[in-house]
């Protein structure tokens, strides 16, 4: 057509794991968490009132903001609220990278790095992770403006303890974004690494651990000076009330939050061991989903006999990956039913 700048109409966009229309589905695609949110989310919802709805939101989300920042140990100009983590990772990119500024993360790792590059305009330094997904030691060398490192890496489900990370920001001469989208699966955060390193940016989703996938949250730690350079470029009313409040209720049922967490780890043992017995190689997962690589079968055709069964997992077709199936830890009843249809197809 012509109208678009040339990055724009060679890129192909993100494309989101399937949503499929069907309600009889087990549906182990998006690392959504399979248990809903807290009771007290709702009660948020509801009470909600027209007159909130006819003004515009707290364009920072104050309420929000405190509640994080309490919970993190950190003052509440730490905080950044935002439509759901990939909308700090839009923001990110937009402050640190340019044609002169480039971004770098190791690889494999969330799709989505490689696409914002891309509509950014900017050079992607991908870095291999090694065979057991240790931190590449070229990444401390680049000369990034954005550094990101996908912590508990997606789809990897491998961890990196906050020593290396605290490393890596003190060799980097630009930013490093830690994006703990899947935190909330782990043992450890990096949290403590924002107090300091004037470089470091946390990412939090409400997303999975608060079951809060189609509200649209998350938010970002850091310290103020680059929260306030964040916010220069974030929409100005990037969150909406009824998100806050749900959010801010969700954050602040810690109780009910543990507990399912709790239940999402112990389900995802229960899968690993399954899988394992399976013939599947599954490395530990720290997330609520596990990486299951298979030898005897090729993984898109499982996938696809799963997709007839209507059971929803995620393939690859990457380099690293297409020997290999990313699955959502579902409901004891889901896990249940995936693992008798592996069964029947692993034995076809
Ligand atoms: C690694 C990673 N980071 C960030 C996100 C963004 O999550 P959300 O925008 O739902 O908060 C996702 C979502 O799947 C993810 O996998």
């Amino acid at each position: 057509m012509g109208y678009f700048r040339k990055n724009i109409e060679k890129a192909s966009g993100y494309t989101p794991g399937f949503q499929p229309a069907q309600k009889n589905i087990v549906k182990l695609n998006t690392n959504e968490n399979p248990y809903p949110p807290s009771p007290k989310v709702l009660k948020a919802i509801s009470e909600i009132t027209a007159e909130q709805l006819r003004r515009y939101p707290d364009p920072v989300g104050n309420i929000f903001r405190k509640a994080a920042a309490k919970l993190n140990g950190v003052e509440a100009d730490y905080i950044m609220c935002c439509n759901g983590g990939d909308d700090l990772l839009t923001i990110a990119i937009r402050v640190f990278c340019d044609e002169n500024h480039s971004i770098a993360y190791p690889v494999p790792t969330y799709s989505l790095y490689p696409v914002l590059a891309e509509l950014q305009n900017c050079k992607a330094i991908e870095i291999p992770f090694d065979g057991e997904f240790n931190l590449p030691a070229k990444l401390a060398s680049t000369d990034a403006g954005l550094t990101i490192v996908c912590n508990p890496n997606a789809p990897s489900a491998s961890f990196i303890n906050a020593g290396e990370l605290a490393s890596l920001a003190d060799e980097l001469s630009g930013v490093l974004l830690i994006d703990e989208a899947y935190v909330d699966f782990a043992e450890e955060n990096c949290v403590g690494l924002v107090k300091d390193f004037d470089n470091v940016i946390i990412l939090r989703s409400m997303s999975k651990g608060y079951s809060l996938a189609g509200m649209r949250f998350g938010y970002a730690i850091a310290q103020p000076e680059l929260i306030n350079g964040l916010m220069k470029v974030k929409d100005s009313y990037n969150i909406d009330t009824v998100a806050t409040a749900a959010a801010t209720a969700a954050i602040e049922d810690q109780n009910y939050f543990r507990q399912n967490v709790e239940k999402v780890k112990a389900q995802r043992k229960i899968l690993t061991e399954k899988l394992r017995q399976l013939g599947f190689t599954v490395p530990d997962s720290f997330a609520n989903f596990v990486l299951a690589g298979i030898k005897s079968c090729k993984a898109n055709e499982i996938y696809d006999k799963l997709a007839q069964r209507n059971i929803f997992v995620r393939y690859f077709d990457l380099p690293g990956l297409q020997d290999k199936l990313r699955i959502t830890v579902g409901t004891p009843q889901q896990n249940n039913k995936l693992i008798e249809s592996l069964k029947e197809i692993l034995s076809e």
